[in-house]
């Protein structure tokens, strides 16, 4: 293998805080909507309640208990030799409510002897400022991000944490996973006008409050270096039908480019006014929101991948999927227990065809397997599937830099076993470190070492040579 991988390629992990903090109500932290989800299975959706139901379980809620072990947990990721380690800040550790003026001095503490441990390690924090957990009383009050009142509490919070973490932080995302508002819109359930409208205005408030948290962060601090987070699905079309054909272009243009666009060139394309037109979407937008998504485009496209999915105008049989996304099943293609393809191609295939249409650095900030893993009575995980997964999509990574791609860092998701997002389980398991929590909320929160943890040390020592 040519030496591919930069000198100064940051090898890592990625964790979110909702996902692995706990302490949902400690030192003065708000809920989030995240703590309103109970626990749910492949099969049964979780449930928001705006009120706790008390027979149900809040996996959030303790999570994997990261908040007071986080040091415990930084010396694993050092052990492993990360370059960077990928987390997110919680907006109500924060802000509690989101609407206030004072920060929670404790919640700013808290992440300050965070990013000082990371750095006492040489491990480069890089830091999501918003990763699915806005804030409950949000939620409650002024009904979320479609209330355009969002966007000035979320600078209010960015300018915070841009300022509270100057010198700590350099490397910054704005909202994770932003296109997932209309990605999945209409695949599950049949989505009304109203659901569209809602969801385009949601996201253009994102939008300009993204582009607000890049100006801010550069005028705090020149050297930050910002970015956008998209989840990256590669489709394709299901047949060679010009209809399927077309109707693939028209999946990436709503579910990837569509937020890549803006958030790159700084305006909305062409095709935004079809994919209003389609719908009836009628958007507020200011000309000042114009202008602040003009000044306001990332440094960096960031974005996720796990898996692709193939698109048809043609009836599903046997229809998968996960992560905000389903279509048809692909016969070429292996599936995990949760049915998310594996296909390292279709990495390579996102980032040759990302790089060419942006054409600025790139980083992948989630890419894992979720799995079922065994605890063997000696205490080892023989977690070879992960190894395989792992490999194949580093394999496509090198292709992609060898065809010129300016990839610069690869954090895996979960890079410790934490709280699934879609299912609320702890047994979807991605990391190199075994947590020992289970579904029903029992176990001793033990860490250890999988097998693909001394695998991916390898990796990063031998900076992907090996
Ligand atoms: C991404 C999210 O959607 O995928 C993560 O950014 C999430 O928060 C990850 O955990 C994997 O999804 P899941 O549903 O398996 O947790």
């Amino acid at each position: 293998m040519k030496k591919t991988f930069k000198p100064n390629f940051l090898w890592g992990g990625a964790i979110a805080a909702n996902q692995c903090e706990g302490a949902w109500n400690v030192d003065g932290r708000g809920a989030s909507v995240a703590d309103a989800m109970t626990a749910g299975t492949k099969d049964i959706p979780r449930r928001i309640t705006l009120e706790l139901d008390p027979d149900a379980y809040y996996p959030n809620h303790e999570a994997i208990d990261f908040y007071h072990r986080y040091k415990e947990d930084i010396a694993l990721f050092a052990e492993m030799g990360f370059k960077s380690l990928r987390l997110s800040i919680s907006w109500s550790r924060i802000y509690p409510n989101g609407d206030e003026l004072v920060p929670n001095e404790k919640g700013l503490q808290f992440y300050e002897d965070l990013f000082k441990e990371l750095r006492k390690y040489n491990i480069e924090p890089l830091v999501t400022i918003w990763h699915f957990d806005t804030p409950l009383y949000l939620i409650e009050k002024y009904g979320g991000w479609s209330n355009r009142k969002l966007i000035k509490f979320f600078d209010h919070y960015a300018r915070t944490v841009f300022t509270e973490f100057k010198g700590l932080v350099k490397y910054w995302l704005t909202f994770n996973e932003i296109n997932n508002t209309i990605m999945g819109l209409g695949l599950f359930y049949e989505a009304k006008e109203e659901d569209y409208q809602r969801a385009y205005q949601h996201l253009h408030h994102q939008f300009v409050a993204s582009a607000h948290a890049v100006k801010i962060g550069h005028e705090i601090d020149s050297e930050n270096k910002i970015g956008c987070m998209i989840c990256g699905i590669t489709s394709y079309p299901a047949t060679c039908d010009p209809k399927d054909v077309l109707a693939n272009r028209y999946q990436w243009e709503k579910s990837i480019f569509y937020c890549g666009d803006v958030q790159c060139f700084g305006k909305y394309p062409t095709y935004a006014k079809r994919l209003w037109d389609e719908h009836n979407v009628k958007l507020d937008i200011t000309e000042q929101d114009l202008i602040d998504l003009k000044e306001g485009t990332v440094d960096m496209y960031t974005f996720s991948y796990y898996m692709s999915s193939l698109i048809t105008t043609h009836e599903i049989a046997d229809a998968v999927g996960g992560n905000f996304t389903t279509g048809a099943r692909n016969e070429y293609l292996q599936y995990s227990d949760w049915g998310w393809a594996f296909d390292p191609d279709g990495l390579q295939y996102y980032l040759e065809m990302i790089y060419d249409r942006y054409q600025r650095p790139l980083m992948v900030v989630e890419n894992g397997l979720g799995a079922f893993d065994t605890v063997e009575e000696d205490g080892t995980i023989h977690d070879d599937y992960r190894i395989d997964y792992y490999r194949d999509h580093i394999l496509a990574m090198d292709k992609a830099i060898n065809n010129g791609v300016d990839l610069i860092a690869y954090t895996t998701w979960g890079c410790i076993d934490l709280v699934s997002a879609g299912t609320g389980e702890m047994r979807k398991r991605y990391g190199f470190i075994y947590v020992d929590k289970h579904d029903d909320g029992t176990g001793t929160m033990k860490r250890s070492p999988k097998d693909s943890f001394y695998w991916y040390q390898k990796v990063i020592q031998s900076n992907g040579q090996d």
